[in-house]
């Protein structure tokens, strides 16, 4: 069997990662990881346990005890702890914020990152995130990092959060980010970066296809063998 492969999409809130990753996992036949569903995942449980995030005993025993059960589809990332499919509730905007406030703490980052490499133990995975192609799979085959102006991904997000955007005024939504993208950069463990052999995309004025056309163009020129690219429909643009 061909060695199969590790793809990184990093890049900050509203540059477009989870279409484009979605639509290349499914284009290839991979599976497609969303690390910061994890991130929000002990963002949204910790929270609903009252977790003091300062207690490291207790913390670390929260993470110990928490064993998502994963399924990925051409819909998107799902994940359950015990037995209750937590995925409706982690793209809330208190979600959203607390993630980033989990996401500086080392043992939350090292229980992500493990539950990842596991998960990706096989290859033939799309990983999204922030720190994908600097610490979690540093030796990925196929890195990519997305960005785009903050007015853009603002207007992305407000469009995906559909009824409850009529109550969050374009500058709430863009501060959101921009306060997220703030802690997210400037933090000691793994800040959001792009690695230096990622190529990094703006997709302010790129629709996701052309996104998907453009990292496609640079998965046959890495790895030609890719047993995903014996497609042969182009995905068409505009
Ligand atoms: O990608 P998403 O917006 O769902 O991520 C939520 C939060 O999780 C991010 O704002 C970031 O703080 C954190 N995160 C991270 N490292 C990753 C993925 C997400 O720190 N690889």
């Amino acid at each position: 069997m061909e060695p199969r492969t590790v793809i990184t999409i990093d890049g900050p809130a509203g540059a477009g990662k989870s279409t484009v990753a979605k639509l290349l996992a499914a284009t290839l036949g991979y599976l497609y990881l969303d690390s910061g569903a994890l991130y929000r995942l002990v963002a949204w449980q910790s929270s609903r346990l009252g977790l003091d995030l300062a207690d490291s005993p207790a913390l670390d025993a929260f993470l110990a005890g928490l064993q998502p059960e994963m399924a990925a589809d051409a819909q998107g990332f799902h994940l359950w702890v015990d037995g209750q499919e937590a995925t409706p509730f982690l793209r809330e905007p208190q979600v959203s914020q607390q993630s980033s406030r989990v996401a500086v703490l080392p043992p939350v980052r090292a229980w992500v990152t493990e539950k990842l490499r596991h998960w990706a133990q096989n290859g033939g995975v799309v990983a999204e995130g922030r720190d994908l192609g600097t610490v979690v799979f540093p030796r990925a085959e196929c890195k990519f990092y997305l960005d785009a102006a903050l007015e853009t991904r603002a207007a992305r997000r407000r469009r995906e959060w559909q009824e409850d955007a009529a109550t969050l005024s374009p500058e709430k939504v863009a501060q959101e980010i921009a306060d997220r993208d703030r802690r997210d950069a400037n933090r000691a463990e793994a800040p959001m970066r792009a690695a230096a052999d990622a190529l990094v995309i703006d997709t302010t004025d790129l629709n996701p296809q052309e996104v998907v056309n453009q990292c496609l163009a640079k998965i046959r020129e890495l790895l030609p063998d890719t047993a995903g690219l014996k497609i042969t429909r182009e995905m068409k643009t505009g």
